[in-house]
């Protein structure tokens, strides 16, 4: 299958008054092409691919080497950036401490990860590190470079559970490698959410070539309770010893640890005088490090980085690039393009044969990190597009329902959590329902159980110190007002936002109903699905704005509450907040599935535009919606809905154009997946 893009890859801005024939045009292209038969020969996706496009600016996209959607993902990790923390790993500058096999990528809440490292010292090691800038990387699929401060070039490449290193060490120094088993990314900005080493062991090889072990961990922005990995790692050139190391080193560069929980401790390999070539392999497991070694058998027999490069850039191309065509000439355009295809399929990890918790034969996907950041566009293009995985993340999601009560809202390190607003893993099974993926392979009664629960049965309270009154875990936290009033009071934090989600939680819920022919159901939850309709106020005003109308938190008693209320504002947008990340005016527009009585509410047609104009600045004036940040995605799509279709393609290209560009800081916020 190929999507054609041509149309949207046009490039030409139209100006406001320029709705033409030419942009009817486009919009005849827009519908996707699908053409049957063997691919084309692709040019090389590396020519437009920047794989550090997100990875300054604060939107903490990996930079580094990874199958589409691979549990494996190499990359550097840096300590005292001036960027700040590094949640994927990398930054800009500051200093490298090691090159780790997991990462996640464009969080926002803490850094997740970091774990299973190697790093190569020179001279007679005082485990001082002086990796500092410049140290210019090369990156490319499957491949990554990097010139330390001390001399050692480094290459790595990945394969789905396992990766492996060159270095070249300068001919006039001791070559050694440190493997630091407590070694993992840290949130100093936010030590509430950062991670823990807790416990661990490292064996080396009677040869001196060879190591194995586990390290347990806890915390990060899931709060997670402690999870284990574990690693086989193998040197092609055996050492001429090994000493291991526990506690903290005297260098300053390596006091960062505020933590007694949260030392040193593991292994240096020094190499024979003269070694300058040093390869190593390691493999990692959930599992137990036999299944490590075995995933390292099975994946990587030689000690050549060419070799796993070359196929982990077939399995792109075969995954996600040979299924684009962009009709392009303009590079910018066609980076940005390729750029972010590559950066949406990161995430999740296909962890099939790598879940440690229950015995299944259904696939299992961890590193939803997170399903409020991409259920409203990405999952739906991964169906479209990748309908293999896709199936396999919601047989995932529905096995992790069966397994641990709730599918997640956000999942990593194997545990759920945490819930930003709905239960919006719902919405993720409802595409997949009405696009019919898995064909056959998903257990639909299984799936609608799941969904069930989440819009009936509330989760116990995980007692989040962000949000005291309901869990954060999973679920709905605020079930009991949304049962009983149809809304969320402000009884519970997140009233606006999760009212908002549980409605289009529950529209979900009556398509897949209406499918299975549960027909009571299916009125029922459409029923639900219109509750947002109980928080607009058609008397809410907003000074400077001639329209009225804005949905606004509201009382058990049934009168809206004023206190501390602007439509255009969302006070801290954050846990304890009425709206987590979003204006009021922003969420009133997230009902894709009730659009025609928004436009109702809104004031018409006319009216409605009128209120569209007023969130991108686009047509000049107010600029209410943020681009940057999930609730508002949907929204430049809305136009289509009045019969003003070429106002969303100016608002898209406008901030395309306006907002994104084919640079390392080309994302106007955290990618988020
Ligand atoms: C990156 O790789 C290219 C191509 O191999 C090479 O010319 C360039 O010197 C490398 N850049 C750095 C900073 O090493
Ligand atoms: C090992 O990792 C820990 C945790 O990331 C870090 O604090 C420490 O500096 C590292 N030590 C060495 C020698 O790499
Ligand atoms: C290519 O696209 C970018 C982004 O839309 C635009 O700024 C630039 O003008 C275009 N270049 C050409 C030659 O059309
Ligand atoms: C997911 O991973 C498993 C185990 O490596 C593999 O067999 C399966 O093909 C992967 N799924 C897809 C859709 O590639
Ligand atoms: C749906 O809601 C209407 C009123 O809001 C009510 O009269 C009707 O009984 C409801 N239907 C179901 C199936 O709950
Ligand atoms: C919170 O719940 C209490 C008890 O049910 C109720 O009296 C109060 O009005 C509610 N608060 C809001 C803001 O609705
Ligand atoms: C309005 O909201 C405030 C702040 O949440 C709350 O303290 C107050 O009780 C609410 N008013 C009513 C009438 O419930």
């Amino acid at each position: 299958m190929k999507l054609s893009t041509s149309a949207l890859l046009a490039s030409s801005i139209v100006s406001a008054n320029g709705a033409s024939l030419s942009l009817l045009n486009d919009l005849l292209d827009i519908v996707p092409i699908l053409s049957p038969g063997p691919s084309s020969t692709s040019t090389d996706p590396n020519q437009y691919v920047n794989l550090f496009l997100g990875a300054d600016g604060g939107g903490h996209v990996f930079p580094g080497p990874t199958l589409p959607f691979g549990m494996v993902k190499m990359g550097i990790d840096v300590i005292n950036s001036a960027a700040g923390d590094a949640y994927s790993g990398y930054a800009p500058d500051g200093q490298v401490d090691g090159i780790s096999m997991m990462h996640e990528s464009g969080t926002g809440g803490a850094p997740e990860y970091g774990v299973v490292a190697q790093l190569p010292l020179t001279g007679n090691v005082n485990l001082a590190i002086d990796n500092s800038q410049p140290r210019p990387d090369n990156a490319s699929i499957g491949y990554y470079q990097i010139f330390l401060q001390n001399g050692v070039e480094v290459e790595f490449a990945p394969t789905a559970h396992a990766g492996i290193y060159h270095y070249t060490f300068p001919a006039d120094q001791a070559a050694n490698v440190v493997v630091n088993i407590t070694h993992h990314l840290r949130a100093p900005s936010r030590p509430y959410w950062t991670q823990y080493f807790t416990g661990g062991n490292v064996a080396v090889s009677s040869d001196l070539s060879q190591y194995t072990g586990e390290s347990t961990f806890k915390g990060g922005w899931g709060e997670q309770g402690d999870w284990s990995i574990y690693f086989c790692g193998q040197f092609d050139t055996p050492a001429k010893s090994v000493s291991s190391f526990v506690g903290q080193a005297s260098s300053s560069s390596l006091t960062a640890s505020s933590s007694s929980q949260d030392q040193a401790a593991g292994v240096i390999f020094t190499f024979p005088d003269g070694a300058t070539d040093v390869n190593s392999r390691v493999g990692i497991s959930f599992l137990s490090t036999d299944q490590a070694c075995a995933n390292l058998a099975a994946e990587i027999n030689h000690y050549d980085v060419q070799t796993t490069t070359s196929q982990a850039l077939d399995a792109w191309q075969s995954e996600v690039f040979d299924k684009v065509t962009a009709d392009t000439s303009n590079s910018t355009i066609a980076t940005m393009l390729y750029s972010s295809l590559y950066a949406t399929h990161l995430l999740p990890s296909n962890r099939t044969g790598e879940n440690p918790l229950w015995t299944s034969s259904e696939p299992y996907y961890d590193d939803w990190f997170t399903i409020w950041d991409i259920f409203r566009c990405l999952t739906p293009l991964y169906n479209i597009m990748n309908p293999d995985h896709a199936s396999g993340m919601v047989r995932g999601l529905i096995d992790t329902y069966k397994n641990n009560g709730y599918m997640p809202d956000a999942r990593s390190a194997n545990q759920n959590g945490r819930t930003q607003g709905g239960s919006n893993a719902d919405i993720v099974l409802a595409d997949a329902y009405i696009k019919n993926i898995g064909q056959g392979e998903i257990n639909w009664n299984d799936g609608y159980s799941a969904m069930v629960k989440d819009a009936e049965v509330q989760p116990p309270n995980n007692n989040d110190p962000f949000a005291p009154d309901s869990s954060t875990k999973e679920g709905r936290g605020a079930l009991p007002d949304w049962l009983k009033y149809g809304y969320i009071t402000r009884n519970y934090t997140r009233s606006v936002t999760r009212t908002m989600e549980y409605a289009m939680d529950d529209f979900g819920l009556s398509v897949v109903a209406q499918g299975l022919g549960k027909t009571a159901d299916y009125q029922k939850y459409l029923n639900r699905s219109a509750n947002w309709r109980n928080i607009w106020n058609p008397e809410a005003s907003a000074k400077g704005y001639s329209y009225k109308g804005f949905i606004q938190p509201r009382n058990s008693d049934g009168t809206f509450n004023n206190t501390n209320y602007d439509p255009m504002s969302c006070g801290g947008c954050y846990w304890g907040d009425d709206e987590y990340e979003g204006k009021p005016v922003e969420y009133g527009f997230a009902v894709p599935h009730d659009i025609a009585t928004l436009v109702e509410y809104a004031g018409g047609d006319q009216t409605f535009i009128k209120r569209l104009d007023d969130m991108f600045g686009v047509y000049g004036g107010a600029v209410l919606g943020d681009i940057g940040n999930e609730p508002s995605f949907l929204t430049p799509f809305l136009y289509n809905f009045v019969n003003a279709q070429y106002k969303t393609v100016e608002t898209t290209r406008y901030l395309i154009n306006n907002h994104f560009n084919s640079g390392n800081s080309g994302l106007p916020g955290n990618s988020d997946a």
